[in-house]
């Protein structure tokens, strides 16, 4: 008995009443430095086409881009994912220019180690839908995108040692040397199995596909490409392996080599009577076929010289078309790069996950089709809730594309890119990201089959769980927790992380039993309401914690229980920034990423029950401080960013007000190295988006916890209903955040107790304004005005 919502008003126009433009306070660089891995180069919201200089392995290059010390650029790219851990991931089919001294084609070189260049100092620009740099060898690229397709635009230096522009000024120049243009068969992981080019010996086309793997998962994607040059005729043309080309025979098939050996192999065009100098590649990338890769290129970019311009301004009227649904009055004194943070946090939110739609070779169902949830781990937490937030629609697309993975491929996936299944990190999280959705009430989605996705996750193990579904389900159905060293003969996975599964694995199941609940379904409320405090049983009353052999003075922690109800044991600061790193494949432990200390706030279906087991309020926040306090929490993953706020459940908001602002600016700065760790897809600048507007979703529940935001005022337009809502500080506002602490709330010109809010503030339009002081005040304190916690019966609210 589903329920239904329908909403004739998606797709209601967003009429922006301001004329502020948000594009100059973008900076794509933000993140490129550090291993942030953000993409910095132009694409469109969502777009697969994400085009970009790429740099060598000996830095932090996931992104493509980095501007790390020592970088150099190894080629130009057009497919790319964000801020992702993992391997480097896509960076497909590189091109690179150059001059091959003496006009020698043997003069030039080929392979990566032998052509990578720097670039010269200050001459890289990166905004919205535009990267450009100019390379140490004097050629410079300027890059720009539509969904499909890259167009990246070679100057090449001067002809003949430099005598100007050549004989004819800005008019076609006759030189001696023949520009190269090469096409590398690789992707920026040397994953490449095998793949093929051909090239026209006429028009210079390049065309062709290969078969890689993706980054962090399972199996192998093909990738093809249609490559066309403008502004140039062409000279000769040809293929190339290791260093030596030749212009014959026009195509070339590769695979790996004696003992699986990477072959740098690929085609090249050499130009004559280049205009202004300037060769421009037009790249058109698809998964289905070369022949689709040259229809989206020559549909979508008919023509590169002259319409270069006009695809920048395009990508930039996209952005600045998504990111309209969000105005800031930023108040006296805030700095521009609070504003910068902020702007280019939201930004990045939208580069992933991607849109593949008419993309996905494995089935069509005549819907949108996103990939690239690179992972959901990352993203279920701020990310997601962030979409829904400012462009549901897009968020409906996405949920139905999980559904669709469903369907088709028998599981929710965990994360999943370039069109495989991914690894899983925890728990079935795709599962809170549907229900967050619910909770919101995002209609156009089959809600029925997502309780069945979700029940599937929470019954049926799969064979390979490392994957998709859940592992260990027998132990977790007969004993209520994830064993340690758990036996489990019916499916395989990393047989690790019992604790956070355990944790994850629980909150799942409320949120399934929320989504019961929603479609009338006492039965599976009842059923997995119970199963959501499974967490308790991991829990060791008498577990101490020592840092250096001096025991911190806290008592009770998680701890790893045996299939016999023995307990295992592991160090409560293992896996934390004080001792070491736990992965799937690195030290892996009952932990995964982080520390029981952190995992030990990770219940947000009952953080009331949690704050008892803790010892009370008091005791609750001073071990929320010591975390944070100690180098135990690392802002840098994203299992802290709920810790930040939890003071709101022991009726301290002001203290969660404090701890954001001890993270932004510090770790979030307009720096190019200006995140704490991996962007992930951009969870990282959700993060700062949600901290800066003063609203924390806690996914899956209808639930926003207000702090003061960084500005005097927000506002957020539904794009669903059209109403704007807004929170200001009314009274009290300063720049310097002496005043971090609400004295008082109204909603709708109305006391607001409360201190968290639900959904319909953004859907209904509705106002907060907040009174801000320098100390903390009573609001928000007492019990029936803390963010809901399920007890056991109802949840208390
Ligand atoms: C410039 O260089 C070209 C090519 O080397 C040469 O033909 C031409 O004479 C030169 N022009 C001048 C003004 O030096
Ligand atoms: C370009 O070439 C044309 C025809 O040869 C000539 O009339 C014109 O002056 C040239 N322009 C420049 C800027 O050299
Ligand atoms: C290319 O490699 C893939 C993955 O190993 C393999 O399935 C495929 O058969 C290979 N193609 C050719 C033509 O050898
Ligand atoms: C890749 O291209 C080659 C050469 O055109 C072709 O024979 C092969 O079928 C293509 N592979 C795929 C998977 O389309
Ligand atoms: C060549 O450069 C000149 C001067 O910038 C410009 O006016 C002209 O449009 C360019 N030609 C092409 C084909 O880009
Ligand atoms: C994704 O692309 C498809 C096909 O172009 C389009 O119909 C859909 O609206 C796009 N989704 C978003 C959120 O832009
Ligand atoms: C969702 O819809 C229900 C029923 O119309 C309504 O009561 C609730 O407030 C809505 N929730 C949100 C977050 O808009
Ligand atoms: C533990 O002691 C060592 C050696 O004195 C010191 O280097 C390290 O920083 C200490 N670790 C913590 C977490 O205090
Ligand atoms: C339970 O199993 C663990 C691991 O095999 C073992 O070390 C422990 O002694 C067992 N406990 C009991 C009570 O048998
Ligand atoms: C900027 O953020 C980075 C990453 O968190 C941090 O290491 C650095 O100290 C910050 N810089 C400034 C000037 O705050």
């Amino acid at each position: 008995m589903a329920v239904i919502l329908i909403s004739f008003l998606i797709g209601l126009t967003v009429v922006s009443a301001t004329t502020f433009d948000p594009i100059p306070l973008i900076d794509p660089l933000i993140g490129t430095q550090n291993g942030g891995n953000v993409f910095a180069g132009a694409s469109r919201p969502y777009g697969l086409a994400k085009a970009v200089a790429d740099v060598d392995a000996s830095v932090s290059n996931a992104g493509g881009f980095a501007t790390d010390p020592g970088a150099r650029i190894t080629g130009f790219s057009a497919a790319h994912d964000s801020g992702t851990g993992g391997n480097p991931s896509l960076g497909n089919f590189p091109l690179f220019p150059q001059v091959c001294p003496g006009d020698e084609l043997d003069n030039c070189r080929f392979r990566i180690g032998d052509r990578m260049v720097g670039w010269k100092e200050g001459s890289v620009t990166a905004r919205p839908g535009y990267f450009g740099v100019e390379l140490e060898n004097g050629v410079r690229a300027d890059m720009a995108v539509a969904e499909r397709t890259a167009v990246v635009r070679f100057e090449f230096p001067a002809a003949g040692g430099g005598n100007g522009t050549g004989t004819g000024g800005w008019n076609v120049t006759e030189r001696e040397e023949h520009p190269l243009v090469l096409l590398d068969l690789t992707d920026l992981w040397q994953s490449r199995q095998n793949a093929s080019v051909s090239v026209d010996a006429d028009t210079g086309r390049l065309k062709g596909n290969g078969t890689f793997l993706p980054s962090f998962g399972a199996g192998s994607y093909v990738m093809h490409f249609c490559v066309d040059f403008f502004g140039a005729d062409v000279f000769d043309s040809g293929v190339w392996v290791n260093n030596r080309a030749g212009t014959e025979p026009k195509e070339l098939f590769v695979t790996r080599g004696f003992n699986l050996f990477f072959i740098e192999a690929g085609g090249f065009v050499r130009f004559k009577n280049l205009v202004n100098n300037t060769v421009t590649a037009r790249v058109g990338l698809s998964f289905i076929s070369a022949e689709q890769a040259c229809r989206s290129a020559e549909t979508e970019v008919p023509d590169p010289v002259a319409g270069f311009d006009g695809l920048v301004g395009a990508a930039e009227d996209a952005w600045r078309e998504k990111l309209s649904p969000v105005s800031v009055v930023p108040g006296d004194g805030v700095s521009e790069d609070l504003q910068v943070s902020f702007w280019s946090g939201l930004y990045r939110t939208m580069m992933s996950p991607q849109n593949y739609t008419g993309e996905n070779p494995k089935w069509d169902s005549g819907i949108p089709y996103f990939d690239s949830f690179y992972c959901i781990w990352d993203s279920f937490r701020v990310q997601h809730p962030l979409i829904t937030l400012i462009d549901p629609v897009a968020q409906t697309q996405m949920v139905n594309s999980l559904l669709d993975m469903y369907k088709h491929e028998g599981w929710l996936p965990d994360c999943h890119m370039s069109l495989c299944k991914g690894w899983t990190q925890g728990g079935s999280n795709a599962d809170v990201v549907l229900v967050d959705a619910f909770v919101k009430n995002l209609t156009g989605i089959d809600w029925n089959l997502a309780l069945e996705a979700i029940i599937k996750d929470a019954e049926v193990e799969p064979l390979e769980w490392s994957y998709h579904g859940r592992g260990g389900l027998q132990s977790w159905k007969k004993l209520d927790y994830i064993p340690y060293l758990d036996f489990d003969p019916v499916g395989f996975g990393t047989n690790s992380r019992s604790i956070s599964r355990t944790l994850e694995y629980s909150y799942n199941d409320f949120c399934l039993a929320t989504l019961g609940q929603g479609l009338g379904r006492s039965d599976v409320y009842d059923k997995y309401i119970a199963r959501s405090t499974n967490w308790q049983n991991l829990w060791r009353a008498d577990q101490k914690s020592s840092i250096n052999e001096t025991d911190t003075g806290f008592t009770g922690f998680f701890q790893p229980k045996y299939l016999n109800g023995t307990w295992g044991f592991q160090d409560p600061i293992a896996c934390s920034s004080l001792a070491g790193f736990c992965s799937l494949t690195s030290n892996p432990s009952e932990t995964f990423e982080a520390s029981i200390w952190q995992y030990q706030f990770i219940v947000p279906q009952s953080i009331s029950t949690l704050i008892s087991l803790l010892g009370g309020e008091e005791d609750f926040i001073r071990r929320l401080d010591f975390f944070h306090q100690s180098g135990l929490a690392d802002i840098s993953n994203e299992p802290v960013f709920l810790t930040v706020y939890l003071y709101h459940y022991a009726g301290r908001p002001g203290l969660s007000a404090k701890r954001i602002h001890t993270h932004i600016p510090t770790s979030f700065n307009t720096t190019n190295g200006g995140l704490p760790g991996n962007d992930d897809s951009g969870a990282m600048g959700s993060f700062l988006f949600f901290g800066m507007i003063g609203l924390f979703p806690v996914a899956g529940q209808n639930v926003y916890l207000i702090s003061p935001p960084f500005f005097k005022e927000v506002a957020v337009t539904s794009p669903v209903t059209g109403k704007t809502a807004t929170v200001k500080i009314v009274e009290g506002f300063d720049a310097s955040y002496a005043n971090l602490f609400i004295q008082s709330v109204k909603v709708n010109g109305q006391p607001w107790t409360k201190s968290w809010i639900g959904h319909e503030f953004f859907t209904e339009g509705w106002t907060i304004e907040l009174v801000v002081g320098a100390a903390e005040s009573d609001w928000g304190t007492k019990l029936e005005d803390r963010p809901p916690s399920w007890t056991g019966g109802e949840m208390s609210v």
